[in-house]
């Protein structure tokens, strides 16, 4: 085997790299798993934005529909957030699947913002030089520049989210209404009867709408699915995705402004 292997590369014939036999690998070439393989390629990493932009579409829908029992009063929704929590108990311990489904839902947010933070590099590398055409320039304006920056400013409106409804550490605009554990109807009112934090949450949710409207097309293209005879429906979809979770959400805020929402 190795003197056949000596001749062909005598004869210029080998694919095998010359290297000492020596009977143990001196060197191991790193194998990359085939996900790894894809997702370091433009396409792979436009469907991993496309995967995990699905996965928090679905989270944001479910959130907005689940929040709708605000309406409906405190015991109810706290029995909903209650639920949610012991999903799954007795078989699996009180908060497990729900720590899961959160471990999950990092995970996807992680591989939106890398996939895209990738992406952006890699647009850099192939066009260091800007468009020059002003139609071109404004269709890169709108794909890119405004989903960076509406993607940008939802991430921070989730972070101020988390410490002011989840872990009840920021929102002291205002006076009376501390944040107590467990009472989540309680916690949204005291949070959202006080305006500047209202127009806050309003105005997050318009840019989380223009995000996922646009997210919500691209999709498609991603996946490779841009047949010009689905546009209209591509359009509609996108559309009414985005107005939907965008009036839901809207209307807690303001439902709460108007008393129509009231501990
Ligand atoms: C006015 C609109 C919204 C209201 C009233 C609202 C309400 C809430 C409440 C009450 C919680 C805490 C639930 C609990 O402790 O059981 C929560 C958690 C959360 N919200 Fe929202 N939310 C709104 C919009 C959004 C938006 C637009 C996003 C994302 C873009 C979002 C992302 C999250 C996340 C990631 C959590 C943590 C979930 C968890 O830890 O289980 N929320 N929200």
């Amino acid at each position: 085997m190795a003197k056949t292997q000596q001749a062909l590369a005598k004869a210029g014939k080998s694919q095998v790299p010359r290297q000492p036999v020596t009977g143990t690998a001196l060197s191991v070439r790193k194998k990359r798993s085939f996900l790894a393989d894809i997702y370091s390629t433009a396409v792979g990493k436009k469907y991993a934005m496309a995967v995990s932009g699905i996965a928090l579409m679905g989270f944001v829908l479910f959130h907005m529909i689940g929040n709708l029992k605000m309406y409906l009063g405190a015991v109810e929704l706290d029995h909903y957030a209650e639920f949610l929590r012991a999903l799954l108990y007795p078989l699996a311990p009180k908060g497990a699947v729900l720590w899961i489904l959160r471990g999950g839902l990092l995970a996807m947010l992680a591989l939106h913002l890398h996939a895209a933070w990738s992406l952006t590099v890699l647009n850099h590398q192939a066009r260091p030089v800007k468009y020059q055409s002003p139609r071109d320039y404004e269709v890169a304006n709108f794909a890119s520049r405004t989903m960076r920056y509406s993607g940008m400013i939802v991430l921070s409106f989730i972070i101020w989210h988390l410490l002011d409804l989840t872990f009840g550490v920021v929102n002291t605009v205002g006076t009376e209404g501390a944040y107590v554990k467990g009472e989540v109807y309680a916690n949204v009112v005291r949070s959202l009867d006080r305006w500047p934090v209202a127009v806050f949450y309003i105005l997050a949710n318009l840019l989380l709408g223009i995000h996922l409207r646009h997210g919500a097309w691209s999709i498609f293209q991603s996946l490779g699915w841009n047949n010009p005879r689905f546009n209209t429906w591509r359009w509609t979809f996108a559309t009414a995705f985005a107005a939907i979770v965008v009036i839901g959400n809207v209307s807690f805020p303001i439902a709460v402004l108007a008393g129509i929402v009231k501990v």
